[in-house]
């Protein structure tokens, strides 16, 4: 399968208009673009954005965030961790490896992810390796938990 470069996202107004084409596209993007109109943020500030280009768009894109141990609810022993958002291919671009680059790129970090398995996508992830975790209401509010665990992590519970 072809190999892919995964860049690190820049916020400017040109990475904020790609994102407008992603079906996931709410708060967090309206407050990056605010951020950039008040001058909050430089332009080019580095985002937990990571993406794929392909025919000079964005044609994939993933949201790393690193989250400290001391937050960690899913661990054991609690440790920093990543966790998945927003990954997504346009539909012209799905089947082709893509969603699989970027989710490499986030093991190739070396940590533990969580995410978080929306839109039915329970068997891409059990594709990539994740596996469920024991739904704890309290903890997982709604939320469909996957996990993947390094060589040396384990789970919780
Ligand atoms: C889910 C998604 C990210 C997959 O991206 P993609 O680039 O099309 O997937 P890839 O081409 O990298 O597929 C890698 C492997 O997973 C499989 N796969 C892809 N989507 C799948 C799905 N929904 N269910 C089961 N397997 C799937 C592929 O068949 C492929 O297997 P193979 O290596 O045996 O051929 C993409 O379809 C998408 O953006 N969907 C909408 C948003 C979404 O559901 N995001 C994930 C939840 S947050």
């Amino acid at each position: 399968m072809e190999s892919y470069q995964v860049e690190r996202l820049k916020i400017n107004y040109k990475t904020l208009e790609e994102f407008t084409k992603f079906h996931e596209y709410g708060l967090p993007e309206l407050s990056m673009l605010d951020d950039l109109q008040a001058n909050m943020i430089e332009n080019d500030s580095l985002s937990p954005f990571y993406g794929i280009y392909r025919d000079g768009q964005l044609a994939a894109r993933i949201s790393l965030y690193r989250v400290d141990a001391k937050y960690d609810r899913y661990f054991h022993p609690a440790q920093d961790h990543y966790e998945i958002w927003k990954l997504e291919v346009l539909p012209q671009y799905r089947g082709q490896g893509l969603g699989q680059a970027l989710v490499a790129y986030a093991k190739s970090l070396g940590l533990p992810i969580k995410t978080n398995a929306r839109r039915r996508s329970d068997p891409f992830w059990v594709k990539m390796g994740f596996v469920p975790v024991h739904y704890d209401p309290a903890r997982d509010r709604g939320e469909s938990p996957y996990v993947w665990l390094p060589a040396g992590a384990e789970l919780r519970d």
